[in-house]
């Protein structure tokens, strides 16, 4: 019971400190606390495969993860980011299609904070930052560094 008490407190002290978090109360915050699953991963374990259909929603506790994607079938995936402590992943199979736009593996141990699919909805998936990110694709960043080459001349 100790524990319990320890790691939920622990867990609040994370939530606390997540940037896009600071908008939830204490008591969403210790909800969240109260439904989060802590799981491991080693490097090079995949935590999200691109095209699965997904129910969960990440936060990383710590460690880093790498977010490629694949374009097409017979392409190799490209690197899109690298996420760190504090940063989170999962929300878009969780908006609408539940289907995993992206893969996400570890890079060394990483240990990330789960939350269901419901909890997300109740507590979580409101958050302006969760509703409305959006990704750059690949055409539009190529499209902006170009703009921005030829603004620069
Ligand atoms: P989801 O589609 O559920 O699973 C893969 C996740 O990778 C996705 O949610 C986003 O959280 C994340 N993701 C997708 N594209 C990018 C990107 N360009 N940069 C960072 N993270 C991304």
């Amino acid at each position: 019971m100790r524990t319990g008490l320890l790691k939920h407190s622990n867990y609040m002290e994370f939530l606390r400190s997540v940037p896009s978090f600071k908008t939830l109360t204490e008591d969403v915050l210790s909800k969240v606390a109260d439904v989060l699953e802590d799981t491991h991963y080693s490097d090079g374990d995949y935590i999200i495969r691109q095209g699965a259909t997904g129910d969960t929603f990440f936060i990383i506790s710590e460690g880093q993860v790498r977010v490629t994607q694949q374009k097409s079938a017979n392409e190799e995936p490209v690197f899109l980011s690298t996420l760190s402590r504090g940063d989170w992943f999962g929300e878009q199979a969780l908006k609408g299609e539940d289907v995993r736009s992206a893969n996400v593996t570890a890079v060394g141990d990483v240990t990330c904070l789960v939350v269901d699919r419901e909890s997300f909805k109740q507590l979580i998936g409101g958050l302006d930052n969760m509703s409305n990110k959006m990704y750059e694709s690949e055409e539009m960043k190529a499209k902006l560094e170009a703009e921005a080459v030829f603004f620069s001349q």
